[in-house]
């Protein structure tokens, strides 16, 4: 056996060990994230949206209006006359379920104001506000 060589091939394979386990490392650690709040700062919803059946108002429904509507719909701020801070300041705008005026302007539906303005909540919202309202907006 030829020592010498398959000392450098050694050599060889330890450096390629070693730059995979580098690699490795920074994919695993620093160069990895996988938190939403670091990939898109500002848009405040720390969770991926769940476009679950049955959503409910704290998980579901009160980020997106935290994170969407109180800038304009806040007790100081109350756009519309709709201060949104509450569940009992949202709930009136759900009135007739999936007709209603949170859904209609959400959806940015013809015949309603489009809300927020200028811009449209992602789909997966959208289905939220929607399966909510269909559940009869609970306080859930
Ligand atoms: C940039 C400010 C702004 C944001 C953000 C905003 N709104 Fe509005 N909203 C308004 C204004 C202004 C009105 C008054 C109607 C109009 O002039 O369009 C209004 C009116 C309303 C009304 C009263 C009914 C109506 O159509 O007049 C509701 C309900 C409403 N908004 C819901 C929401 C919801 C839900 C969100 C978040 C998804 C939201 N708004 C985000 C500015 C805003």
């Amino acid at each position: 056996m030829d020592c010498p060589r398959s000392k450098r091939q050694l050599i060889e394979n330890m450096k390629k060990l070693f730059f995979l386990a580098a690699i490795s490392a920074c994919v695993f650690t620093s160069c990895y994230k996988d938190k939403l709040d670091e990939i898109y700062p500002g848009i405040g919803l720390f969770t991926p949206c769940d476009s679950t059946a049955h959503p409910s108002y704290s998980t579901h429904i009160a980020p997106i209006v935290q994170n969407f509507c109180i800038g304009c719909h806040s007790s100081s701020n109350p756009n519309g006359g709709a201060n949104l801070s509450t569940y009992s300041g949202v709930f009136p705008w759900t009135a007739n379920g999936t007709s209603s005026v949170l859904v209609g302007a959400s959806w940015h539906k013809p015949g309603f104001h489009p809300m927020p303005p200028g811009y449209q909540l992602d789909s997966c919202q959208l289905r939220q506000i929607y399966n909510w309202c269909l559940d009869g907006s609970p306080n859930n």
